[in-house]
């Protein structure tokens, strides 16, 4: 049975299983808000080792992780399942991580809009010419 190290955990998980499953069944605080269809991208962990014992990228994974995922081992923990070859070993953030993100996130959209004062290069009302 395939073995996922996470921090000082070992979790023995049936082939097949997806990380995200792996965590939610055995205690594991993963951010999620989609319930693991690839939409919210909050799922995002880091494999340090065994890669190539998980499926391969998605799609859905590339659009919110970004080309830099295959260098760095980003994945969506919904969408990288075990393939039963070997160990995997992966780095989970903590949620007062992924709030953060969220936050500096909303924060530069909010910045971003016409009129805002932001740094968008000057929208309606800026007073910029
Ligand atoms: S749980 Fe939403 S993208 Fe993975």
């Amino acid at each position: 049975m395939p073995r996922i190290h996470v921090g000082d955990r070992v979790l023995e998980v049936p082939e097949g299983t997806s990380l995200l499953a792996a965590f939610q069944g055995n205690g594991v605080p993963v951010a999620t808000s989609c319930g693991g269809v690839a939409t919210c991208g909050l799922c995002r962990v880091t494999v340090v080792q065994g890669r190539e014992n998980l499926t391969g990228l998605v799609d859905g994974e590339l659009t919110h992780l970004g080309s830099i995922a295959k260098v760095v081992g980003l994945r969506l923990a919904c969408q990288a399942k075990l393939t039963g070859a070997g160990d995997v070993k992966v780095d989970v953030p903590p949620l007062e991580d992924v709030a953060a993100r969220k936050a500096r996130k909303a924060e530069r959209l909010r910045a971003q809009r016409p009129g805002s004062g932001g740094s968008s290069g000057g929208g309606v009302g800026s007073g910029r010419r």
